[in-house]
């Protein structure tokens, strides 16, 4: 005989090992608050459409709540031969209540009780993902607005490219995380139905009420399907899509960071508090926190993946497969809140390099657009200015100096139209200043997207 809560039809019960395999209760305890809500609604619907009494109803409510409490205050100890979360708090309940606790699961399986579960969490957890993208817009927003007039080398190929300002680098990560908070916000649309009541598959003979459970929980919606509701698993895979595509902004951007603080560049110096040291140079100081963030994308990209696969070629309706779907998401989810946390640290205690920021426009060619352009304004096509200028930049090359260095006597030789204006012309803060194009660089174009920013924020 099996001892299972399930062992009525068996004989024989798997050895400690193969229980071990099977097991979920190791990592599935996680919902351990999910799972009670979710009994409390299911109970508090049985009593009100008299499948349970009155009685019972508050003996497992009783029941339930007690076990809670003394999981949180680590008097429970799960057990892996119960498999998993949902049949451990069964066990402990009959325990504490006896034969109510026995009713609990009428009109339901652990099909629909995972399912219940894990929308329950994702959908917490998606919202403190929000709030945490929001809080490190908001701080991106902080330093970019102290940064307008910062002039920084912008790059295309990590070659200087032309001058931009600090604030719109930086400000260009507020935006894809205003994707990815959009992203995040949409999805809680597929995320808030409830799936209980589904039961294994078919649904129920109870006269079960759906729609209670779904206001009693809090779900915006319920699912049209019972063998949808406990099969899909969609929701997750667009959660780990979100969180790894958030990722890759974030490896984005502590690729700049590890640039930026490097000895070449010097554009920033992080906070000894998000630095560590090397145990064998005594001068190192590494941007550890950033390159974690960079190298965690793998984990939550392999996430993705790995759900992806898990599901594919699955057939109807729920399959053992599916437990496979919360290591992942508890992981990736653990994995970006982390990462904004410390981002958000990061960048609040970075300090901008100002002075070497806008020594370092001077010191390249990113002005050569500039120059072209201005000779356009001497009516020279576009095509020959930019020949010309190349010309220009070539001499400068050999001679080892930069366009604010050329004397107006070599100017004129390649071009009899440039003049003495040609100085103040090139300077990087008129490049920055004459940038007023929506959405560019300059000084009034930023300020109106950082007034678009701030709006966006509160909401
Ligand atoms: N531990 C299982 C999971 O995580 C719960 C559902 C099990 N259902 C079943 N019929 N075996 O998916």
């Amino acid at each position: 005989m099996s001892n299972k809560a399930w062992g009525g039809r068996f004989q024989a019960q798997p050895e400690e090992w193969v229980d071990d395999f099977n097991a979920s209760i190791h990592f599935d305890q996680t919902l351990i608050d999910q799972d009670i809500e979710g009994s409390i609604a299911h109970a508090t619907m049985l009593a009100n459409q008299h499948i349970i009494s009155e009685t019972d109803k508050d003996a497992i409510i009783t029941g339930l709540k007690s076990i809670q409490h003394d999981y949180h205050h680590g008097h429970i100890q799960f057990s892996t031969s119960l498999e998993d979360i949902h049949l451990n708090i069964e066990h402990e309940l009959i325990k504490r209540v006896g034969n109510p606790g026995g009713k609990l699961h009428t009109g339901r399986s652990r099909n629909d009780q995972v399912a219940t579960d894990m929308h329950l969490y994702t959908k917490e957890q998606v919202n403190n993902i929000i709030a945490l993208i929001q809080s490190l817009q908001q701080s991106i927003y902080t330093i970019a607005a102290k940064h307008i007039d910062t002039i920084m080398p912008g790059y295309t190929h990590l070659q200087r490219a032309q001058p931009v300002s600090f604030a719109h680098h930086i400000m260009t990560y507020f935006w894809m995380l205003q994707r990815d908070r959009q992203r995040f916000n949409d999805s809680l649309k597929r995320i808030d139905i409830n799936p209980l009541g589904a039961a294994a598959l078919s649904g129920t003979t109870y006269p079960i009420d759906r729609h209670e459970t779904t206001e009693l929980l809090n779900f915006a919606a319920v699912y049209e399907n019972s063998m949808d509701a406990v099969s899909d698993r969609d929701y997750i895979v667009e959660t780990l899509h979100n969180i790894s595509l958030t990722m890759v902004h974030l490896s984005r951007f502590a690729e700049e960071i590890i640039f930026w603080s490097t000895d070449e560049a010097k554009f920033i110096t992080l906070s000894d508090a998000f630095s560590t040291g090397s145990s064998i140079m005594p001068q190192k100081k590494n941007p550890d926190m950033a390159e974690l963030i960079r190298g965690k994308v793998g984990r939550t990209t392999g996430h993705l993946m790995s759900m992806l696969m898990t599901l594919k070629g699955l057939p109807l309706a729920y399959n053992k497969d599916m437990q496979e779907d919360k290591e992942g998401l508890f992981d990736a989810i653990h994995t970006i809140k982390g990462s904004l946390r410390i981002f958000e640290g990061m960048i609040d205690t970075m300090t901008v390099n100002t002075e070497r920021l806008n020594q370092t426009v001077k010191q390249d060619f990113s002005n050569a657009t500039e120059l072209a352009d201005y000779l356009v304004g001497k009516d020279i096509p576009f095509r020959t200015a930019h020949e010309i200028v190349g010309k220009i930049v070539f001499d400068c090359i050999q001679h080892g100096h930069y366009l604010l260095d050329v004397s107006l006597d070599d100017y004129q030789k390649h071009h009899p139209s440039i003049g003495n204006d040609v100085y103040d012309y090139l300077q990087p803060e008129n490049c920055l200043k004459r940038r007023q194009s929506y959405g560019s660089t300059g000084q009034d174009a930023v300020r109106h997207q950082l007034n678009v920013a701030k709006t966006l924020l509160q909401q």
